[in-house]
């Protein structure tokens, strides 16, 4: 009996201390957390050929292959760690790994430039071809240029990966400096995704206008919007049922079992972060048009920068590089059908998983409480048989 008592009061003991870190964590960002759950992070700056100036951290190990982590659109490096211990960078780094975590222009960390203001319409320009050939490459070179490695190891999380193929297909010698890129929830076609992500990406003629008249470059920008959905999930009644079961899991795909009410404090505090309109615009052309391709700037533009009334195609048989596809059963945005299209155009696979679990969505790569046992393990397993 007293043994039963002493086992519950550290149950609910040790579920108080998780909870009162997750709470500190809130107030967190990526460099404390990082020094809190053991690894001190080195920060440096990028700048991009077109004068952004990016955010790049590193988590120094003895690894010889540098592993470069790139989150997903409204995310920045603070996705990533947001599990403390049992996050992907703290697990990469406790077994050794010299880990790389890149932020894209636009989110909190990489608002900058030589020159333009954050709050012109010209520095919110840019869309995932930019993320591509501007933000990934020059921390591509980086990475190398500060290790002396010849090539590295990379993750991507969602449109994490999509600039690695838009990079791969537009500047091919980039396909020699990866060694392989691992990718959680590869997201490129759009034409299988279901309602509400279909009906959000149909509201793009309406987005468009709004930019047009210029009264939106950015999303999730600070302000008003912002304020008032951290306020929202910040009620510990009715947030989690607002911002998780509402709003979020539409579009990620259902899954209380790894994001719990007790994790909204610390996510809403890291996400979403900014981006461009013109991202979320170039990702509703390619589920309208059905093709990956350029950004359509309309028939005569077209013609005036690509010499095509139609934006060209990004040719994924360029796109050399070794690849290990994850996708997952669950996952509303990179949905397994065109996970499929996917699959038929990238030439070199060398490994490709289905995530075993049925409930497993699109943010439970980075989010989930239990990722560390499900999704870890093989990452780790990849990275130590092609090094
Ligand atoms: C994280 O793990 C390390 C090593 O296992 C441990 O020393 C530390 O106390 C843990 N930190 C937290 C906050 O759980
Ligand atoms: C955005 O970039 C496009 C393509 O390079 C260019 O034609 C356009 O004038 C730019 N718009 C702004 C507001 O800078
Ligand atoms: C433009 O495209 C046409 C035909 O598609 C081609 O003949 C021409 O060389 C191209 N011009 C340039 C400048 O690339």
């Amino acid at each position: 009996m007293l043994f039963n008592y002493s086992s519950i009061a550290i149950i609910i003991l040790s579920q108080i201390i998780q909870t009162l870190t997750l709470l500190e964590d809130a107030k967190l960002f990526f460099t404390d957390l990082s020094s809190k759950y053991g690894h001190p992070a080195e920060k440096y700056d990028v700048t991009t050929e077109d004068g952004y100036i990016l955010t790049l951290y590193r988590l120094p190990g003895k690894s010889k292959l540098p592993v470069l982590l790139m989150h997903g659109l409204f995310s920045t490096a603070d996705s990533w760690i947001l599990r403390g211990n049992t996050s992907l960078p703290i697990t990469l780094a406790n077994s050794g790994y010299d880990v790389w975590i890149g932020n894209c222009r636009g989110n909190t960390y990489s608002r900058k430039h030589i020159h333009i203001s954050p709050n012109s319409r010209k520095f919110w320009n840019f869309t995932f071809h930019e993320l591509a050939i501007y933000d990934l490459r020059a921390v591509i070179d980086k990475v190398l240029k500060e290790t002396g490695a010849k090539k590295l190891n990379a993750i991507g999380h969602s449109l994490g990966n999509t600039i690695f193929y838009v990079l791969g297909s537009t500047v091919p010698e980039y396909n020699e400096k990866l060694n392989l890129l691992i990718a959680l929830s590869p997201i490129c076609y759009l034409h299988n995704v279901p309602s509400p992500v279909k009906n959000i990406l149909d509201l793009a003629p309406f987005f468009k206008e709004l930019r047009k008249q210029n009264y939106v470059d950015k999303v999730f920008g600070p302000g008003l919007i912002k304020q008032l959905l951290e306020k929202i999930c910040a009620n510990p009644v009715y947030g989690y049922i607002i911002c998780v079961e509402t709003l979020l899991f539409p579009l990620t795909g259902f899954n209380r079992e790894e994001l719990g009410p007790d994790f909204l404090p610390i996510l809403i505090s890291h996400f979403p972060s900014s981006s461009s309109l013109k991202n979320l615009l170039h990702l509703a052309q390619v589920y309208n048009r059905r093709k990956f391709a350029k950004y359509d700037y309309g028939f005569s533009k077209n013609f005036l920068l690509y010499n095509s009334t139609k934006p060209p195609l990004y040719d994924l048989g360029k796109v050399k590089m070794r690849i290990a596809l994850i996708s997952a059963k669950n996952d509303r945005l990179s949905t397994l059908k065109d996970v499929e299209i996917l699959r038929g155009r990238l030439t070199n696979i060398v490994s490709d998983l289905v995530m075993p679990l049925d409930k497993f969505n699109h943010v439970d790569y980075i989010w989930g409480e239990r990722t560390n046992l499900y999704l870890h393990p093989y990452i780790l397993s990849e990275l130590k048989m092609y090094s």
